[in-house]
């Protein structure tokens, strides 16, 4: 597989709550297995520069010292997606994005969330542990009802109980595999915070079954500008695909908005979103070179521009060609799906084993 040529960011992923993430790493250690990442990347749409630099570098670079077993959210999909072609398809475009970038399928694990019944199994049960009241604050299921409420229309109409229930089917892709960090964006926090906390429940009934997670945040998620200085964000269409082409690449990087200051006006780094995707991108040595420029008046932004093309074909050239590579072989991108799944199964037997044996359920 290619890998992508950039190193890892100056700032460390932030360890939210680090006492308890400590003790699951120092109980892991003493097993003498490492800590168990687990995380689901949900099936819609290409992979821009703020998810690659957000969670999927970040995720890759876990393995390092995690057992991580990622997945394609195609059942969490099911509330909004109704084609199921296109479905299918976007689930493979995704497993072959993180491959060309870098997910080495013989150290990490990566499958389909439905290869794995058992996940579905264990929502059951989740939910029969979940307050009603818990879900009622989830942030994607309130947001949905401000927004009916905003319109004049009943609190839950359009909403479906996949939407309501999406937390419980994320606690049981999560609780299932026994993950001790779940390396997700802020906006998933709340989630993994629900997993644990219905863990909880759980275990206040039945003892120490399942294993309570963490989550693990990047905080460099929310410094991604997209072309118009915003977050870069899908929903702002303001996004640079990791896989364009090169001619939607120069065209996407000539809309980057910048002031009109000429080169030879000192320019401020710091406040220029065209500067913050160049220091995600250029080497340490060449992004100081890049401020003293901006700050000693040297540098225009249409050759800022030039260089940050040619530092995104560099990144992404190689695993361009990788990416179309295995989106042209269908049949080995599903053999490569059914191994991690057959290894997430392993993982996950003595958990539903435990949980159907504490619960009562046919053993
Ligand atoms: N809800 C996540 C998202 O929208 C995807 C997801 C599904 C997930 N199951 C998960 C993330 C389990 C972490 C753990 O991005």
């Amino acid at each position: 597989m290619q890998q992508v040529s950039i190193e890892p960011g100056p700032s460390p992923a932030v360890r939210v709550t680090p006492a308890a993430t400590q003790a699951a790493a120092v109980r892991a250690a003493a097993a003498r297995t490492r800590p168990v990442a687990v995380t689901g990347i949900r099936a819609s749409g290409r992979a821009h520069l703020g998810n690659f630099f957000g969670m999927i570098r970040p995720a890759l670079a876990l393995a390092a010292s995690h057992d991580t077993c990622y997945f394609i959210a195609d059942a969490h999909a099911l509330t909004t997606v109704r084609d199921g072609a296109a479905l299918r398809r976007n689930t493979l475009q995704i497993a072959a994005t993180w491959l060309a970038l870098g997910l080495d399928p013989r150290r990490m694990t990566l499958y389909r969330q439905s290869d794995l019944p058992e996940v579905f199994q264990l929502a059951w049960v989740l939910a029969c542990y979940t307050g009603k009241g818990l879900l009622n604050r989830a942030h994607a299921y309130k947001a949905a009802v401000a927004a009916n409420r905003a319109a004049g229309r009943p609190d839950d109409q359009g909403i479906n109980s996949g939407v309501f229930a999406y937390p419980v089917l994320m606690a049981a892709d999560i609780l299932l595999l026994a993950a001790e960090v779940v390396p997700v964006g802020l906006d998933q926090r709340q989630h993994v915070e629900i997993a644990r906390e219905i863990g909880a429940s759980f275990n206040a009934v039945h003892g120490p079954v399942l294993t309570l997670p963490d989550p693990l945040i990047d905080r460099r998620v929310a410094t991604i500008p997209g072309l118009d200085g915003r977050k870069m964000s899908k929903s702002h269409g303001n996004v640079v695909p990791v896989f364009a082409e090169p001619d939607e690449l120069r065209t996407l990087v000539g809309r980057i908005v910048t002031d009109s200051r000429p080169a030879d006006t000192p320019k401020d780094p710091e406040r220029c979103n065209l500067f913050a995707l160049y220091r995600h991108l250029a080497q340490p040595a060449a992004v100081t070179a890049m401020r003293a420029r901006y700050l000693g008046g040297g540098v225009a932004y249409r050759e800022v521009k030039e260089e940050l093309i040619g530092l995104l074909e560099a990144a992404f050239g190689p695993a361009r060609v990788a990416y179309r590579a295995l989106m042209a072989d269908p049949a080995e991108l599903e053999r490569l799906l059914a191994a991690g799944a057959e290894r997430a199964s392993e993982r996950a037997a003595p958990v539903i084993d435990r949980v159907r044996a504490a619960v009562g359920l046919a053993g």
